[in-house]
């Protein structure tokens, strides 16, 4: 699917970087990876999973890539010592059998072609390496968006929310795998635990532009943002913090 991501890396980060640098722990220890190997980190986006690799194994035995300019260019900042390069996970600038661990974290869903995606994937793992990818459960309405899709549908019943994607429901990234040739997979659910301090603090990374959620708000005019903002501020703590528990689905495959 076509979503904005060529926005600021500041942006990214205010909004799923909230979500995303703690699943990216979480993620990497359930893949089991250790220092020693090399480590590809397709769809790195801003650097949550880098970050988690380069301190598991050193910059030097990290690769990134994404598609967005502007993602590339803040995650080489970032990490002056990992090779970010620009490319999609359906055509990765690799030889093959470089990796023992290619990981996409919250990318599978974006993909154009997602087993093509992971069997390309699965090309620049060495043989017995781990391809793993993780996707919110946007289906089972534990992501970390499920407040807000909830009310664009209360207003918008015929808008698309994310839980049609690729590895948002239950069992759907081992299909995935499966089609895409690897064996050994398992399973599990990964939750993290984000604390907005007010009502405002959450609603504004929304009117960034980031994702299907922030494209969808820059579509509404003025008077049906607002209408958004209050029917989301009314499925949500009226006073205090805002917490958000959120879950998403994690599967690791081994390459043959
Ligand atoms: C939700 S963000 C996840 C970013 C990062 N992995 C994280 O956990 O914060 C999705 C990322 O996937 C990237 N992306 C979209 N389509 C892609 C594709 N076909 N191959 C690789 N990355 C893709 C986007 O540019 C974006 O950076």
């Amino acid at each position: 699917m076509d979503v904005s991501f060529e926005v600021r890396a500041e942006a990214y980060g205010r909004f799923m970087g909230r979500y995303s640098e703690p699943l990216a722990g979480r993620f990497a220890t359930f893949a089991g990876v250790v220092p020693g190997r090399r480590a590809l980190d397709v769809g790195c986006g801003t650097g949550a999973l880098t970050s988690e690799l380069v301190e598991r194994m050193g910059a030097e035995a990290v690769s990134a890539i994404d598609p967005s300019d502007a993602f590339v260019a803040a995650t080489r900042i970032r990490f002056p010592g990992v090779d970010v390069r620009r490319a999609s996970a359906e055509r990765l600038p690799f030889s093959e059998e470089v990796f023992d661990f290619t990981l996409a974290q919250l990318v599978v869903h974006f993909m154009q072609d997602p087993v093509a995606g992971l069997h390309d994937m699965a090309r620049v793992t060495r043989p017995g390496g781990v391809v793993a990818a993780c996707v919110w459960d946007h289906a089972g309405g534990r992501g970390p968006l499920t407040v807000f899709w909830h009310a664009v549908l209360d207003l918008d019943p015929h808008a698309h929310d994310e839980s049609q994607l690729a590895g948002a429901r239950e069992g759907h990234l081992t299909e995935l795998f499966v089609a895409a040739g690897l064996r050994d997979i398992e399973s599990t659910m990964l939750t993290v635990q984000t604390r907005f301090r007010t009502f405002e603090e959450w609603w504004e990374p929304f009117t960034l532009g980031v994702g299907p959620a922030g494209d969808y708000v820059r579509g509404l005019d003025t008077e049906r943002r607002l209408e958004l903002r209050d029917r989301c501020a009314s499925l949500l703590p009226q006073q205090g913090p805002v917490d958000v528990t959120a879950s998403a689905w994690a599967t690791i495959g081994r390459t043959p």
